[in-house]
């Protein structure tokens, strides 16, 4: 059986989508994570509101070690997350989906690693490509026959939060190479890559970035344009959900391979 997972950021909630879905919870050695879990086209489906149901959980108090944890333990093996974002490329504007292609990491206080003990040991992942790249083909696939405007790649640049950046960081951002600029892909992308499973990101770009923007932003602006975008996500996520990825293309469930493996 297929077993995939959603992690629903900002404005991808509470979908109305799986009200079928049996909501659960997972103790994990991080804590506990709440879920949501069914089965549809003969797949195990895991939904998984990384905010929570009612946007409560800030970028840097996300438990992202339990979260991944949880989804490992369940069997999962594809990931699809969404993230809001910020523009900081003036080709990629409101209401367009981007395919993140690489990632830079401006985080401060998160756990990146399960491996941090000396019961657990010291792992070194890869990271030349932080996404799956065999998931961001399929993604690419779908979104073209949906018709849905993307980028196909994009360099993802995390901030820690919870405030938005100020100008000279934005700018500094986009000298560095970054596309987009949100709070919440990271840790996530890597414990999901060291849990060997294949996660992709798919960004809704909310608004330009600070500096950009004619207007200081603001929370609800974000949630605004997220219930602009939220249909055509929802038909990416039906098509994921419904269309298997082909079987080769990537590495991903080998990552630690040289470490002896993920081990839960
Ligand atoms: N910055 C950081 N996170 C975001 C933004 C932004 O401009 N928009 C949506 N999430």
């Amino acid at each position: 059986m297929r077993k995939l997972a959603i992690i629903g950021g900002t404005g991808v909630e509470d979908p109305q989508k799986f009200p079928d879905f049996e909501s659960r919870t997972i103790v994990t050695p991080y804590g506990e994570a709440a879920y949501k879990i069914g089965e549809r086209n003969g797949a195990q489906v895991v939904f998984l509101s990384r905010h929570g149901t009612a946007h409560s959980v800030a970028p840097h108090k996300v438990n992202y070690r339990a979260n991944i944890w949880a989804l490992k333990k369940l069997g999962t093996e594809e990931v699809l997350a969404t993230t809001a974002v910020g523009s900081l490329n003036r080709a990629i504007t409101a209401g367009q989906l981007v395919i993140c292609s690489d990632v830079l990491d401006f985080t401060k206080s998160r756990c990146s690693t399960f491996y941090d003990s000396p019961e657990r040991g010291v792992v070194h992942v890869d990271f030349t490509s932080p996404y799956c790249p065999r998931l961001r083909a399929h993604l690419h696939k779908l979104l073209t026959k949906l018709g849905i405007e993307h980028s196909a790649s994009g360099v993802y640049v995390c901030t820690e939060g919870p405030r938005f950046e100020s100008p000279a960081e934005i700018k500094m951002f986009a000298k560095l190479g970054g596309d987009v600029v949100g709070m919440t892909n990271m840790p996530e992308a890597v414990l999901a890559r060291e849990a060997e499973l294949c996660y992709v990101n798919c960004s809704i770009v909310t608004n330009m970035a600070a500096g950009i923007s004619p207007t200081p932003l603001s929370h609800s602006e974000v949630v605004a344009a997220m219930s602009e975008s939220i249909e055509k996500t929802g038909r990416l996520i039906d098509a994921f959900i419904e269309e298997a990825p082909p079987a080769e293309g990537c590495s991903c469930a080998s990552a630690l391979a040289e470490f002896g493996g993920f081990k839960l």
